[in-house]
C-alpha cells in the first residue's frame, strides 16, 4: 500500500500537535509507504511580507522573480520541510526531507501560461519513481518540498505543491493519492460548505475547471488530482485536515475523484 499525501500549507495550523502528522507517523509504523508533499502558501506569503515583495498570482500559481525565488526556497525547503521532518522525527516515523532539486528527483520546465510571464516557476518534466522507491525500500518517508531543477539553465525552479504531488502519485501508481486543505472537499459553490461534490469523475472535473467552478488554489489542485489518477493512481481523495484527516479522506468524508 503506497499513500501520496499533499499536505497544504494552509492547512497547517495545528503547531506540534498536529493530528495529521500523527496519523502520518502511524501509517508508517503499520508498513504503508507514505510519501508527504508539503506546501507553504502563507509560510511563503510572510516570508514575502518582510522583505516588501508583492503577492501576485495566476490560475492560482505565484508569479515567482529571481528573489521571491530565493525566498521561497528558504522558507520551502528549510523552515517548512524542516519543521515537518522533525514533527515526523519525534513520532517515530524515519522523515527524510528533500527538495525536487535533490538527486534530480524532479526534472522541470518553465511553466508557460499565454499572455503572462510566472519568472520562476515550473512545471514536471520527469519524476525520478526509482529514486523514491529506493528511499522507501530504505524504510525512509520522504517529505518532499516542492522545488525542481530545471537542467539546460541549471536553475531552480518554484511549483506548485499540489502540481509536484499529483506526478510524484502518478509516477509511482499510488494506491491513493490524499490531498489535505483548509476546506472539506471541492464545493459547487465556493463560499458554501453545503455544497461539497463527494465524487466526481475526470470529466465532470474538467468541465468545472472550464466553467470556473474552481477557482485560485483549486485550480491547481484539481489539475493535479486528474494527472495522478489519468497517470496511474487508483483514486484521488480531498479533504480537510482539521475535520478529515487522512483517515476521514479515505473513507469520502470530502471529494473523490476517479477515472470514470
Ligand atoms: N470550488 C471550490 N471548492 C472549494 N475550495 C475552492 C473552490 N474554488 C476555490 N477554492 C479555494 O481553494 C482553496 C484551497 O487551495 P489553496 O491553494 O489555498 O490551499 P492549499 O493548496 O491547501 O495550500 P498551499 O497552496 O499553501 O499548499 C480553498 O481554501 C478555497 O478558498
Ligand atoms: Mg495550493
Amino acid at each position: 500500500m503506497l499513500i501520496v499525501l499533499k499536505y497544504g500549507g494552509n492547512a497547517m495550523t495545528a503547531g506540534a500537535e498536529d493530528p495529521v502528522l500523527d496519523e502520518i507517523a502511524a501509517l508508517a509504523q503499520a508498513g504503508i509507504s507514505v510519501v508527504l508533499v508539503h506546501g507553504g502558501g502563507p509560510q511563503i506569503d510572510a516570508a514575502l511580507r518582510a522583505q516588501g515583495i508583492p503577492e501576485e498570482r495566476v490560475e492560482g500559481l505565484r508569479v515567482t522573480s529571481a528573489a521571491a525565488r530565493d525566498i521561497v526556497e528558504a522558507v520551502l525547503c528549510g523552515s517548512v520541510n524542516k519543521d515537518l521532518v522533525r514533527g515526523l522525527l519525534t513520532r517515530g516515523a524515519r522523515a527524510f526531507g528533500i527538495s525536487g532539486q535533490d538527486g534530480a528527483l524532479l526534472e522541470v520546465r518553465r511553466m508557460q501560461i499565454a499572455g503572462h510571464d510566472l519568472g520562476y516557476v515550473g512545471e514536471p518534466a520527469k519524476v525520478d519513481a526509482v529514486l523514491l522507491r529506493g528511499l522507501l525500500g530504505l524504510g525512509l518517508l520522504p517529505v518532499i518540498a516542492p522545488m525542481g531543477i530545471e537542467r539546460r539553465e541549471g536553475v531552480a525552479l518554484n511549483l506548485n505543491a499540489d502540481t509536484v504531488a499529483g506526478a510524484i502519485a502518478a509516477a509511482l501508481r499510488a494506491d491513493a493519492y490524499v490531498v489535505l486543505t483548509n476546506v472539506a472537499g471541492v464545493r459547487r459553490d465556493r463560499d458554501d460548505p453545503a455544497t461539497v461534490i463527494p465524487r466526481l469523475t475526470i470529466a465532470e472535473a474538467q468541465n468545472f475547471l472550464v466553467d470556473g467552478t474552481f477557482s485560485d488554489g483549486m485550480r491547481p489542485k484539481m489539475r493535479a488530482a486528474i494527472e495522478a489518477v489519468a497517470g496511474g493512481a487508483q483514486r484521488a481523495v480531498i479533504g480537510a485536515a482539521a475535520r478529515d484527516g487522512i483517515a476521514g479522506a479515505l473513507a469520502g468524508a470530502g471529494t473523490e475523484l476517479v477515472r470514470l
